[in-house]
């Protein structure tokens, strides 16, 4: 079996994998990035939309600012709407001038997969069976099918990326980690639509039919979510019966409701939380979905994902630079304050705007309560805001 040496194996390029290996790339430290999918399908996967500040910084200091720049959209408020009616939250007046930026997950991971090929980096997609071992020495290993070829890799360290059902987590013996987990009784059927967006900024929509989440790509790109059974059939919905539902859940007394065209693509995802800890096991670093899932209401889950590389790339840096291995000892720790927070707030978004099957009519008139309070008291959108817009990356 041949063998080769770098010094982090990353498994997953997904956007936690990618940026990663850019930021290690930039500090001079060698990696190869494993990926078990096509190329195609990795940039093809719609996904997130919102990026956190911190992220957006991140993308510029690791050389991919341009387009971000360029495209992104930056928005400074978001509408909660409920009763009929869209309240403004305005995030940048809330939290001493922060903002998110609308740039889709898959622009993200075509400018990373970009700049790691202009670097001549090594970057394998479609590798078959990877296999970790000897995680809790100090030469652990990799083991991949490639075109036909097993092939070794030892390293010095390797960094789990690969998100929620990937082998890294997997890997370590159960008793050594701790989980935490809830499964919602929902999922989000997600669409894209060739259609202008109709609204500036996200809705958050709480209606009785169920949640429903306005949100955009570009200028002329609409991104759509509605609340369904968590193992909804996207075909068992006709692009009529989803639009008939997205205008009765959407639409507000003030006649607002999203532009219609033609749907590009659609698909449901289940909503889940979920934090292992911790995010190390003797030289693996798990990060991003490989160690935590957070409901999508948040908008956190990729954030969180580049918060873990960007502290993992300082931490690994520190250690190549001086043999110091304090912030590899303390990246478990600060990577779950994080998360946990994110987790809070996410639980808190999904549980206030979504429909609760089996809720008794105390449960609704309490949800109702909660968002007439939330719109009223600037306490409770700064409360709001400064968690969406989320804290810089430390
Ligand atoms: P992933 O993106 O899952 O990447 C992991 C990679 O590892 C994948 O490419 C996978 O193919 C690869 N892999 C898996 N197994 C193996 C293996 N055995 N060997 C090699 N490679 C492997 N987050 C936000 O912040 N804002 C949002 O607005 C938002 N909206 C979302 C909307 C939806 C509908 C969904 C589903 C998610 C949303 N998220 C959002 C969450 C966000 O998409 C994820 O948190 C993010 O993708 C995590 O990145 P990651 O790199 O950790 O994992
Ligand atoms: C998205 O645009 O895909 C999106 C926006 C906000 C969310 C989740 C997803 O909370």
């Amino acid at each position: 079996m041949p063998a080769a040496r770098t010094q982090v194996a990353i498994v997953g390029a997904g956007p936690a994998g990618l940026m990663l290996g850019q930021l290690l790339h930039l500090r001079g430290i060698d990696s190869v990035i494993l990926e078990n999918r096509s190329r195609e399908h990795v940039i093809d996967r719609v996904r997130a939309g919102v990026l956190e500040q911190g992220t957006v910084d991140l993308m510029i200091q690791a050389g991919v600012g341009d387009r971000v720049g360029r495209d992104g959209l930056r928005h400074t408020g978001i509408y909660i709407a409920f009763n009929g009616e869209r309240h403004r939250i305005d995030m940048a007046d809330l939290t001493g001038g922060r903002a998110i930026t609308i740039y889709g997950q898959n622009e993200v991971v075509k400018d990373l997969i970009g700049v790691r090929l202009r670097s001549g980096c090594e970057l394998h997609f479609e590798v078959m069976d990877v296999q970790v071992a000897d995680l809790d020495t100090t030469t652990p290993s990799v083991r991949y099918g490639l075109s036909g070829d097993r092939l070794a890799l030892s390293c010095d360290f390797i960094a789990g990326c690969d998100g929620s059902h990937g082998i890294c987590r997997p890997s370590v013996p159960a008793a050594a980690l701790r989980t935490y987990e809830r499964d919602y009784p929902f999922g989000w059927l997600g669409i894209l639509a060739q259609a202008a967006p109709a609204s500036d900024e996200l809705v958050y929509s709480r209606h009785q039919r169920g949640f429903a989440l306005f949100s955009m790509r570009s200028s002329t790109v609409t991104r759509l979510y509605l609340q369904c059974a968590p193992d909804e059939d996207a075909n068992a919905w006709t692009d009529d019966r989803i639009w008939s539902e997205l205008m009765a859940r959407l639409r507000t007394s003030d006649g607002w409701e999203p532009n219609v065209g033609p749907i590009l693509q659609k698909g449901v995802t289940p909503m889940r939380s979920f934090v292992c800890e911790p995010m190390r096991y003797g030289r693996l670093f798990l990060a991003g979905d490989a160690a935590h899932i957070v409901p999508p209401t948040g908008a956190k889950g990729l954030n969180l994902a580049m918060a873990d590389a960007a502290r993992l790339a300082d931490a690994l840096a520190a250690f190549y630079q001086s043999g110091n291995d304090r912030l590899l000892d303390d990246y478990s720790a600060r990577g779950l304050r994080r998360t946990w927070r994110a987790q809070r707030f996410a639980w808190w978004m999904t549980s206030m705007l979504h429909r609760q099957d089996g809720g008794n009519a105390f449960d609704e008139r309490r949800q109702l309560a909660e968002l007439e309070y939330l719109v009223s008291s600037r306490a409770a959108m700064t409360s709001l805001a400064e968690n969406y817009v989320g804290t810089p990356f430390d």
